[in-house]
C-alpha cells in the first residue's frame, strides 16, 4: 500500500458520527495518530516516537473514558461490549509502549497503519452505532 499523504487518518465527513463531543475527540485522536505517523514514518524521526506514542496512548485513554461515561450516563445497552473493544485496543497500545520503553523496539509503518485501521473501523462501526442510538434515545 502506498502512503502518499502525510495525513494517515484524514479527518473527513465520513468519520463524523454526528455527536459533537465524540467528533471533537476523534479529530484530536486523528491528529495524534497523524503526528506519530509523520514523525516516525515520513520524517524518520525515531527520537520523537516515545513522546508521540505516549500522547496517542493518553489521548486514547481519555477519549475512551469520556465516551464510556457518555454511554453510562445514557444507559446505553451496548456499553459492556463497547468497553470490551476499547480495552482490547488499550491493551495493545500499553503493550506497544511497554516494548518501546524496554528499548530496542522500532515503531514502523505497520504499527501506525494498524492503529489507523482500528480507529477508522471502530469509529465507523461501533461509535457510529452508538451515536445513532444516542441521537434517538439519549438524554445527552
Ligand atoms: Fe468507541
Amino acid at each position: 500500500m502506498e502512503l502518499a499523504a502525510a495525513e494517515l487518518l484524514n479527518w473527513s465527513g465520513e468519520l463524523s458520527v454526528g455527536v459533537e463531543s465524540m467528533d471533537r475527540e476523534h479529530r484530536e485522536l486523528a491528529l495524534a495518530i497523524n503526528e506519530l505517523h509523520e514523525a516516525v514514518v515520513i520524517d524518520n524521526q525515531q527520537g520523537l516516537t516515545g513522546p508521540l506514542l505516549r500522547k496517542v496512548v493518553e489521548v486514547t485513554r481519555a477519549h475512551f473514558s469520556s465516551e464510556e461515561s457518555l454511554m453510562a450516563a445514557n444507559q446505553y445497552p451496548g456499553l459492556a461490549l463497547h468497553v470490551f473493544k476499547h480495552q482490547y485496543l488499550l491493551e495493545q497500545l500499553e503493550a506497544l509502549l511497554a516494548r518501546f520503553n524496554r528499548g530496542g523496539f522500532k515503531l514502523n509503518e505497520h504499527t501506525v497503519i494498524f492503529l489507523r485501521d482500528w480507529f477508522k473501523t471502530h469509529i465507523q462501526k461501533e461509535d457510529a452505532q452508538f451515536a445513532v442510538w444516542l441521537n434517538e434515545n439519549g438524554k445527552r
